[in-house]
């Protein structure tokens, strides 16, 4: 018999992507082959993301579009995973019967179990055992590999989903995380990026700072990532860490959501602007040459001009090296779908709009600080927009398109700067 093909699609965030490479992990190692064609498949997953209602829309409208497919080719299983399973459940079946299964976030060590499974089977529950769970992952990457060292989160900012899809935070062993990177470095990995709703409140038998210490020390791998930090937890000893280990790179992802201090506090975020500011000022004393970059929500429920006002002063204060922004999305059964004062449509889009025009003009003078200076680049590949330049990232994590050999190609290469642009830098090998 021919052996079955599988096809993954992502949607979401940086730990969705890493669940898809674990998906495809357990479904290889099973026998199936992975295609990138939905269409000759035997298996279709969805990994889906349900941060903002534009995330769900997306998946909803290609879950429709694949109606046909199933019709042609009964035999097919459809399979939805990631968050709005875990969320939906149910209402997934109602609205979409040719889905056959519902696989939640914390149960991905069951699908292989459950690809034959008879239609309408529902896997999500609770797992509190999902930082024990080892299993296989499929990378894809150029030299660079993600690493899941805790799950969950407990915040409940007042906006976000994420606590309810994911579940309880929990840590993985640090002795699971420091063999699977050692082992990515006798694969020839380059760069791991450590991954959590909230990297640096992790706890084993270490904390964030120490595991980041014996990781530096592993030595078998040139370059370490994490994200996301929360500014509430981003302790002195986390700033000395990134400062003195060498191989730790001097990127820091560090969300705001709001300037305002009415509006984080709404929030449920756990900090005030003069508290924010403290610790970057911290951050840019201790370590030189550090890149810093933000989320924003604009239009949060009861955000007035003033607040929005103060947003956009923390950006001309602080000057992050680049930002994520969007606008507030009301997410059923978060404390902020049901506060009042909800921000018209309009009104969210031009606060939008002004906060990246406000940014843009600072990412290209923070871009610009850098033409001239020779910056060590992890080389991903070919660019995606010239294929006769390479393209890589600065340890600060901004993407560099330069003329080199393609020898340099999953190594890291100097690269001197030659011009500053929006979303990227070009430069030369040096
Ligand atoms: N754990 C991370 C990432 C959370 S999701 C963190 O705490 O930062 C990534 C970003 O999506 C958030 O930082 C926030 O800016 C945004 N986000 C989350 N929920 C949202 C919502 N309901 N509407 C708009 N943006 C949202
Ligand atoms: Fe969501 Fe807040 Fe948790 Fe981040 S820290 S995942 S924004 S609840
Ligand atoms: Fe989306 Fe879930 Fe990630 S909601 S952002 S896929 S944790």
């Amino acid at each position: 018999m021919m052996p079955q093909k599988y096809y993954i699609e992502t949607f979401g965030c940086q730990m969705n992507v890493h669940d898809s490479e674990k998906m495809a992990g357990v479904l290889s190692k099973e026998g199936y082959l992975p295609t990138n064609d939905r269409w000759e498949a035997d298996i279709i997953i969805y990994n889906t993301c349900s941060i903002r209602e534009k995330a769900e829309q997306k998946f909803f409208s290609e879950l429709g579009r694949i109606k046909s497919l199933k019709k042609r080719r009964p035999h097919i299983k459809i399979a939805v995973a990631g968050c709005i399973a875990q969320l939906q459940r149910e209402g997934i079946f109602r609205r979409a019967p040719h889905v056959d299964l519902i696989l939640g976030p914390q149960n991905i060590h069951r699908l292989a179990g459950l690809v034959g499974a008879p239609s309408h089977t529902t896997a999500n529950e609770e797992n509190p055992g999902i930082a024990d769970n080892d299993l296989p992952v499929l990378r894809n990457r150029g030299g660079r590999a993600w690493v899941s060292i805790m799950y969950g989160c407990d915040n409940f900012c007042s906006y976000c989903i994420v606590p309810y899809t994911r579940g309880r935070e929990r840590s993985r062993p640090s002795e699971k995380i420091l063999s699977e990177i050692a082992e990515l470095g006798r694969e020839g990995f380059k760069e791991i990026t450590l991954l959590g709703q909230n990297v640096n409140s992790y706890r084993s038998d270490l904390d964030f700072p120490g595991l980041l210490r014996k990781i530096d020390s592993l030595r078998s791998i040139e370059r370490i990532r994490f994200v996301t930090s929360h500014p509430r937890d981003l302790s002195d000893r986390l700033v000395d860490a990134i400062a003195n280990l060498g191989r730790v790179c001097e990127h820091l992802h560090l969300p705001l959501q709001s300037g305002s201090d009415r509006v984080l506090n709404l929030m449920n975020r756990g900090y005030t602007s003069g508290e924010y500011l403290e610790k970057i000022i911290l951050l840019k004393e201790r370590i030189t040459g550090v890149s810093i970059t933000t989320d924003i929500i604009c239009g949060f429920p009861g955000e007035t001009e003033e607040d929005h006002g103060e947003t956009k002063k923390m950006l001309k204060e602080i000057e992050f090296d680049g930002i994520f922004a969007f606008k507030y999305s009301p997410r059923p059964g978060t404390a902020a779908a049901s506060m009042d004062g909800q921000v018209m449509g309009e009104v969210k889009s031009r606060r939008l709009s002004e906060i990246l025009e406000l940014q843009d003009t600072i990412t290209l003078k923070k871009n610009g600080g850098l033409s001239n200076t020779v910056q060590e680049v992890l080389v991903e590949g070919y660019s995606e927009t010239d294929l006769t330049m390479l393209s890589g990232r600065t340890r600060g994590n901004k993407i560099v398109n330069f003329m080199g050999d393609s020898s340099l190609i999953g190594s890291l290469a100097m690269v001197r700067i030659t011009e500053a642009k929006k979303h990227s830098l070009e430069g030369v090998a040096s």
